[in-house]
């Protein structure tokens, strides 16, 4: 396809910064007139969505940083004082809290998305990969942040996590101390915390950055997953899909609305509203929802460091996904077979969920050892085998004759 001639612009000020630095053309090319495949349906909104969801995040990150103290006497009552005495303290730290949540869950559609449409296949890899990345740097950074309100889960979830490194041969001991600053979670820890949850998200915002670049270089896959072959495949992004993502953030924010302004702590844990004591256990240590499937994975094996190795495995192997799948058809659409092991996978990965958060006993740990087991065996095991014995269905020729397809049936009917 030939690429798109510069605008002309009218308004002087922006003719003469374009002149000098293109940016209003690069916005325009990228933003308004993009190629974008014609049949993306609403699971290719989770993206932009996510987007957004880490902008309210930094944002309302900001604030909350302008009245919390990161000390370890005054942390718990600089949130406490934030929540009753701030002006609107309340909702900046209920939007943080719950967006994170409504971040999470864009994350794990939008990751499930490109698993389901092969989305990760050449020549996205670079594109996967990077996302993969993203994710690990949210990890940290979510859990980071949890420590910061020092409430009894937010110390014990510091200790439980940072304790995993100790069964490191030879530098397990060292390295928990340097982690820490000294000989336990303290505030030195809270303070290099704070820091680094102020630090990451920036991070996470040139990653997507990165990610945008590799998709804007190969475009959008699409639920057919075939290649754009012409013009007539494709629509500009602007009005299409700025009015779909439009409409997809409105549901997602009328959603959200309801968790902050009449559910605030339904993803919050009441210990975390006890300020931290480093005497007292509680009786369960559960993490936030988004990590219990690593979590029941991390438990799953009686071995401390096997367990840790797994759990990082666990989000690595994702990494490898577009050499482990070895069929030549990229959408699960046409691959009837992939299609149920998928979505066996989605439903092995929700139990996971479940099982993270209950006590570790009985047939709980059992029941988490084989999800475990299958988990990794759908990586290593089925999808390879399913690139060399799956019968795939015919895949259409091209974008707008699968499109026209549909509406020579609808117009027959
Ligand atoms: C901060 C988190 C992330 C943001 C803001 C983000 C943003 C986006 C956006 C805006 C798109 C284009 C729209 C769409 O396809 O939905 C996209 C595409 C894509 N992302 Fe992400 N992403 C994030 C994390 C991830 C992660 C964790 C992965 C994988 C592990 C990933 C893999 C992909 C892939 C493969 C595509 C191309 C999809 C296709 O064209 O079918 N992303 N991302």
């Amino acid at each position: 396809m030939s690429s798109t001639p510069s605008p002309v612009w009218s308004n002087p000020a922006i003719k003469w910064v374009d002149r000098r630095m293109p940016i209003f053309s690069l916005m325009h090319k990228e933003l308004i007139v993009y190629p974008t495949p014609r049949n993306l349906n609403y699971w290719w909104n989770f993206g932009s969505l996510a987007g957004i969801a880490l902008v309210i995040l930094i944002f309302s990150g900001i604030f909350l940083a302008m009245h919390y103290v990161p000390h370890e006497d005054m942390a718990f009552a600089s949130v406490e004082r934030l929540m009753r005495e701030v002006n609107s303290g309340w909702l900046i730290r209920f939007i943080h809290m719950n967006t994170v949540s409504l971040f999470f869950l864009c994350v794990y559609i939008h990751i499930f998305r490109g698993m389901y449409y092969g989305s990760y296949k050449a020549p996205r890899e670079l594109l996967w990969i990077i996302g993969v990345i993203i994710y690990f740097v949210m990890v940290g950074t979510a859990f980071l942040g949890y420590v910061l309100p020092w409430g009894q889960m937010s110390f014990w979830a510091a200790t439980v996590i940072t304790s995993l490194v100790t069964p490191i041969p030879l530098v397990g001991e060292e390295l928990a101390i340097w982690l820490w600053g000294g000989f336990g979670v303290n505030n030195a820890t809270l303070q290099r915390f704070f820091s680094l949850h102020y630090l990451l998200p920036m991070v996470i915002f040139a990653l997507v950055f990165l990610h945008l670049w590799a998709l804007h270089t190969t475009k959008s896959n699409n639920p057919l997953g075939v290649d754009v072959k012409k013009k007539a495949d494709t629509l500009p992004f602007h009005p299409y899909y700025t009015m779909k993502d439009a409409f997809g953030l409105g549901v997602a924010l009328v959603v959200l609305s309801y968790f902050i302004f009449f559910n605030p702590n339904y993803f919050n844990h009441s210990i975390n509203y006890v300020m931290a004591d480093p005497m007292v256990t509680p009786e369960h240590i559960v993490p936030e929802w988004y990590f219990l499937p690593f979590y029941a994975i991390l438990r799953a094996i009686p071995d401390k460091l096997g367990g840790v190795v797994l759990m990082f495995l666990s989000i690595l192997i994702w990494m490898a996904l577009p050499w482990l799948d070895r069929s030549r058809v990229r959408s699960g659409k046409f691959r009837p077979v992939f299609k149920w092991f998928f979505w066996v996978w989605v439903a092995d990965f929700v139990l996971l969920t479940w099982l993270g958060a209950m006590p570790a006993e009985g047939t709980y740990v059992t029941m988490g050892q084989w999800a475990t087991a299958y988990y990794f065996a759908h990586f290593v095991v089925i999808l390879p085998l399913l690139g060399w014995f799956e019968k795939t269905k015919p895949v259409p020729e091209s974008i707008s004759a699968a499109v026209t397809a549909g509406h020579d049936k609808e117009a027959a009917a």
